[in-house]
Order: C-alpha cells, then structure tokens, then sequence
C-alpha cells in the first residue's frame, strides 16, 4: 500500500526503470549467445510494449510482435508510427487458442510472459514449432517465489520457474519436433 500518490508515482517509475534495465540485461545476455543478423526472422510471444525488440532490432531483420491483448497492441501500434519503424509486424496472438500460423522464424524470444501461460509443456512445443530447423528460443521469466508478485489472490499465474526445471521441460525431445500444434 503507499501512503500517497506521490509514493504510488515514485515506486511505479523505479519499477519501470527496473523493467527497462532488467531487459537491457536481457537483449545482452540473448546477443552474448545468438549470432544475431539483419537476415534473421524473429517472433516475439507476449511482447506487451516491445521493450525488448526495440533493444534487439537494431541487430536482426523483421520482428513478429505477439500479444493477446488488443489494448497493448494499440499502443504498441503508436509507438511504431511514433518511431517510423517499418520492420516490426504486431499481430493479435494467443498460441493455446488460435489458429497455428503458417510463418517459422530464426529466433523466439518471449520475456515475463510464460508464467501467464495456463501449460508450459504445450506453449514450449508451440515455440519450437514457430522455429526453423537451427533456430533459437530465448526464454526470460520470473525465476520461482511464493506468490507475491501478483498477490496472492491472482488465479492462472505460475509462481515464476525453477531454472533447472524449466531447462530440463525446454529441452528439445524428438518426439515433440514438428508437433503439438
Ligand atoms: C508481464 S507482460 C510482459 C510484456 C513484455 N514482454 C515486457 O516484458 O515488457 C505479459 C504480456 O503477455 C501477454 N499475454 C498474456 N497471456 C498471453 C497469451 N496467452 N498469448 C499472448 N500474449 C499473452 C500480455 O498481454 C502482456 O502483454
């Protein structure tokens, strides 16, 4: 609870700056081990307000932007024709429910959006679908915690993810190539 709007303003922009310094890191870490190229395809799942693409696109070719959410999407859509980007594509997305697309990228990446996914088995055999062979999957989420990020009466969220066990769940079996969709 805070005391005053005034602190309600203070903490939500610190939690911003955490947000935008977290996914510098991130776009960091994914250029350390992606030999990243203005020929690669890239999706983005769940991709909110794209910070993280605006930190890779520099690096890579078209951008297939993600979301669920009509209303990201629309502010997703102004901060492109803000910027004149012309090599980003939002599209309205929800991989448990629609129809698979027809498209296969390079690179996936999704951040803070898998603990949002009812099945982490199934949206992980959706990720490998959407990749050509050779293609890689980026994956940044909460790491596991008792429930209080969300508030503990928030329903259909995970508590974040035991690294090792979302590695081990992430690792491809060659049953699920090419299925699951
Ligand atoms: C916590 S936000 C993260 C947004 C962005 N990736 C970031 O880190 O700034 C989670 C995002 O996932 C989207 N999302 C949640 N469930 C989804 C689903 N089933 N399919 C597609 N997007 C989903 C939400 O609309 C939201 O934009």
């Amino acid at each position: 609870m805070f005391d005053s709007p005034k602190h309600a303003i203070t903490a939500a922009a610190r939690a911003s700056e955490r947000h935008q310094e977290n996914t510098e890191n991130i776009a960091d870490a994914i250029r350390a081990h992606v030999v990243l190229s203005n020929k690669m395809s890239a999706f983005e799942y769940g991709c909110g307000t794209c910070l993280l693409s605006f930190e890779l696109r520099e690096k890579i070719g078209l951008i297939t932007l993600a979301d669920n959410s009509e209303g990201m999407l629309e502010v997703l859509q102004d901060k492109i024709r803000a910027e004149s980007v012309d090599d980003m594509k939002p599209v309205k997305l929800n991989l448990s429910t629609d129809p698979f697309p027809d498209e296969q990228y390079n690179l996936v990446y999704t951040m803070m959006t898998l603990h949002h996914i009812p099945d982490t088995r199934h949206i992980l055999r959706q990720f490998y679908a959407l990749l050509n062979s050779g293609g890689y999957l980026c994956i940044t989420d909460l790491d596991k915690e008792d429930g209080s990020i969300h508030g503990h009466d928030v329903a259909n969220v995970h508590k974040g993810f035991d690294r090792k066990e979302l590695a081990s769940l992430a690792e491809r079996k060659p049953a699920d190539r090419g299925e699951g969709h």
